[in-house]
């Protein structure tokens, strides 16, 4: 096929996104459009319903008529309620008007703090595995990524010497994304001080702090939050966003918070990417943090059931996996099945099974799958009888 002007006309830092292809996250699914045989654990969407006051709230906006845009930072009632949960569970104070972004998702966080902040050349410090859309707005913002790799036997999570190692003069930004995706790892208080004791050494060194899945946390996990640690405030930006927890994915509110003057440069960059969020989306968000929080606890005795029917049956079969403490994934070790991860996700979909080889997340993860288990409980049962023929199999050569 004849390139069009257009393809020919790439930048080049489009190109260092795979060179401009389309990523295999969405060939795998594409692969498998239109099949209802399949069971899919492959995305990072929760299936557990938005509560329903959340979504009225959404169509009394829509019923009112008035849908305009909003201020770029977002509406101030929402500021003003993401600065009251910051103080309630996080210990952290923001000033609603001048300190908080709320933003398209927490991804347009990620894209405006990065695009805020790098200039060419400038390093960035990513723990790998890692979530895909990191490299790619770091790159679309001209930095450079410096990969530090966690690993299973530390249950992925990311250690001070690591980043140490990773340093140069050209570094600028360290990532922390605690709960992770995809190796749901996390960072204990005691590591993230001594993250902070690295940080505090480097003036230059600014940090952004994806917290999505703070309320996704296991076993009395306790979720800290970096911009709490002495000194890191001034330094920090702090992401969030409803997607997550709420069950939100498809409205599209993330909010970023820091110190006023970051925040208040950063404004234009955030304005010229989409202007405002959407006003529906925005009275949901209000609406969640507003409303009954019960729905957090409900949601946490559903995951914790589905973990443990996925562990029960990675356990029987001697699956090993970095101990999942956030999030909903398992980050599952399936070089047992004598294949490697791409080949066997591959003939997973003959089984009916559809789950994301960890090369998508990091280029060696050749013997990982992330596997999520955002599916009703029969659906779940139904699926690891589906891996536990699929690894017999393969482990007896058919
Ligand atoms: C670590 C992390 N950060 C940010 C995002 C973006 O989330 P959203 O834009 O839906 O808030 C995701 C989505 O999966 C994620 O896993």
């Amino acid at each position: 096929m004849s390139q069009s002007l257009l393809r020919k006309a790439l930048a080049e830092r489009t190109l260092r996104i795979r060179g401009g292809h389309e990523s295999p996250y969405f060939q795998i699914q594409r692969k498998v459009e239109g099949r209802d045989d399949i069971i899919r654990l492959v995305r990072g969407e929760p299936d557990i319903p938005t509560p329903s006051h959340i979504i009225e709230a959404a169509k009394r906006c829509l019923d009112s008529g008035h849908i305009g845009y909003t201020p770029p930072g977002g509406m101030i009632e929402l500021r003003e309620a993401i600065a009251h949960k910051f103080k309630k569970d996080n210990n952290l104070e923001y000033d609603a008007e001048s300190e908080i972004l709320v933003t398209a998702g927490a991804q347009e966080s990620m894209a405006v703090s990065l695009q805020t902040l790098l200039d060419p050349g400038d390093e960035v410090l990513l723990a790998t595995p890692h979530y895909m859309a990191y490299p790619a707005n770091i790159t679309m913002a001209g930095g450079k990524i410096v990969y530090v790799p966690t690993v299973e036997e530390e249950d992925f999570e990311l250690k001070p010497e690591a980043i140490e190692a990773a340093i140069t003069d050209r570094t600028k930004l360290l990532v922390l994304v605690t709960p992770n995706n995809p190796t749901a790892g996390v960072i204990t208080a005691e590591t993230l001080s001594e993250i902070a004791d690295v940080v505090r050494e480097r003036p230059g060194l600014a940090v952004i702090s994806d917290e999505l899945y703070e309320k996704v946390v296991y076993d009395g996990f306790e979720h800290i939050s970096f911009a709490t640690l002495p000194g890191m405030r001034e330094r920090t930006i702090t992401i969030n966003g409803f997607s997550k927890a709420y069950s939100m994915t498809g409205f599209r509110v993330g909010y970023m918070a820091g110190p006023a003057d970051y925040i208040l440069a950063a404004t234009e960059p955030r304005h010229s990417l989409s202007i405002s969020t959407s006003l529906p989306s925005q009275h949901a968000a209000l609406a969640a943090l507003h409303g009954p929080q019960e729905f957090l606890d409900e949601m946490m005795v559903e995951y914790h059931r589905r973990r443990a029917v996925m562990r029960a049956a990675f356990d029987e079969l001697g699956v090993t996996y970095g101990e999942p403490r956030g999030g909903f994934y398992f980050f599952a070790n399936v070089s047992g099945s004598g294949m490697d991860a791409v080949s066997f996700a591959d003939k997973a979909v003959d089984y009916g099974l559809l789950f994301s080889p960890g090369n998508i997340f990091a280029e060696g993860a050749v013997d990982y799958i992330r596997i999520s288990y955002l599916a009703p409980r029969e659906e779940l049962d139904e699926a690891m009888d589906r891996f536990r023929r699929l690894w017999n199999d393969c482990r007896s050569g058919k």
